[in-house]
């Protein structure tokens, strides 16, 4: 990542922009039954929560090339019945929202660009 971004990415707001996301996902007429049938549908719960840090990791290493994050962000993508690109889409569009009420515009295309990219990554390597 370049210098400039650096300083304005850290652990606090990767976390707050994960807490962000995930309850507007729970909410979503579109992918939000997905999440439902893994994970049910309270935020506050264990699973939830583990869940919760395991993306704050995912996003920190993708972000900040922190080394905590030791997982395979696909595999579980492949239990996912149902699963299709306008799935993907949605879930683009509500991380682009999240991103704008966490970050400024250069911030904020950093995390648009990283998902999007990874998204599309998976739809291809999902056969989607
Ligand atoms: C509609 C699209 C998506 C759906 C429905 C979805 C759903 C899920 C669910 C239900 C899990 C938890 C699986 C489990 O614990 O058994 C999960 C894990 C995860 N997802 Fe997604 N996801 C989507 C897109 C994405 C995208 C685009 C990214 C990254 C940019 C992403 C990153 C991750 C990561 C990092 C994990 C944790 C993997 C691990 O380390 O175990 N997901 N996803």
């Amino acid at each position: 990542m370049v210098l400039e971004l650096e300083k304005s990415i850290d652990d606090e707001n990767i976390e707050r922009l994960v807490r962000i996301f995930y309850p507007e996902v729970i909410a979503d007429k579109i992918i939000g039954s997905f999440f439902i049938e893994k994970l049910g549908n309270d935020i506050k719960s264990d699973k939830w929560e583990e869940h919760l840090v395991l993306l704050t990791q995912f996003w920190r290493f993708v972000a900040l090339y922190d080394d905590e994050y030791k997982s395979n962000p696909l595999r579980p993508h492949f239990d996912i019945v149902g699963l299709n690109k306008e799935a993907f889409d949605r879930w683009v569009l509500l991380f682009y929202e999240a991103v704008d009420r966490v970050y400024d515009k250069n911030s904020g295309a950093f995390f648009k660009q990283k998902s999007a990219d990874i998204a599309k990554n998976f739809i291809h390597r999902l056969e989607l």
